[in-house]
């Protein structure tokens, strides 16, 4: 019963259209692995961008060291004036009040006079007499790595209680400056 069978008894191959098959599934695979790995790395480039490492409004004040007790200072392109206390530091927006000119700092008689309308306020802000009735506002401060920043997009209005919250007042007793 055994036949021996010759080529011609075979089947025939399609190798053409095998290879044509394998190469489509090759196509596909690679295909869903690179669009796999391009999202993947879009994940992880936007999970970065979404992460900021320091925030861009903050602006460097410098070491607290250098402040001496009572000192008043003008930081010109930020528009505000830092004032030291024995207690600690605030910064005030150099924006009047009354209609948005810039209040200047006189050392005698330890006031902040607009140049506009006249309004006077006293070292803490607040107004002595107007036009202005609101005292100007607190910009935010923040001690990081020994060092003072202005987070000028962060606004503390008196009127509103807000010169209790955190960074309208940044405790740093005149002692501990001394000590270190
Ligand atoms: S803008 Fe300052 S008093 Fe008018």
């Amino acid at each position: 019963m055994n036949q021996e069978l010759s080529p011609s008894d075979l089947p025939p191959m399609q190798p053409s259209r095998l290879t044509r098959a394998a190469f489509l599934h090759r196509a596909a695979v690679l295909l869903l692995s690179a669009g796999g790995l391009l999202s993947g790395l879009s994940f992880l480039r936007l999970q970065r961008l979404e992460v900021p490492a320091w925030p861009q409004t903050l602006q460097l004040l410098g070491a607290p060291e250098q402040y001496g007790l009572g000192s008043v200072t003008w930081f010109a392109p930020l528009q505000l004036y830092l004032i030291r206390e024995r207690a600690g530091f605030y910064a005030l927006s150099a924006v009047c009040t009354h209609q948005g000119c810039p209040p200047q700092w006189q050392e005698s008689p330890g006031i902040f006079h607009c140049p506009c309308h006249g309004s006077r306020f006293d070292r803490t802000g607040t107004p002595m007499t107007g036009p202005a009735l609101r005292p100007l506002e607190r910009i935010k401060l923040v001690l990081q790595a020994n060092q003072l920043w202005a987070d000028v997009s962060v606004r503390f209005r008196f009127e509103k209680g807000e010169w209790s919250l955190p960074g309208a007042y940044l405790a740093y007793p005149f002692e501990r400056q001394k000590a270190t």
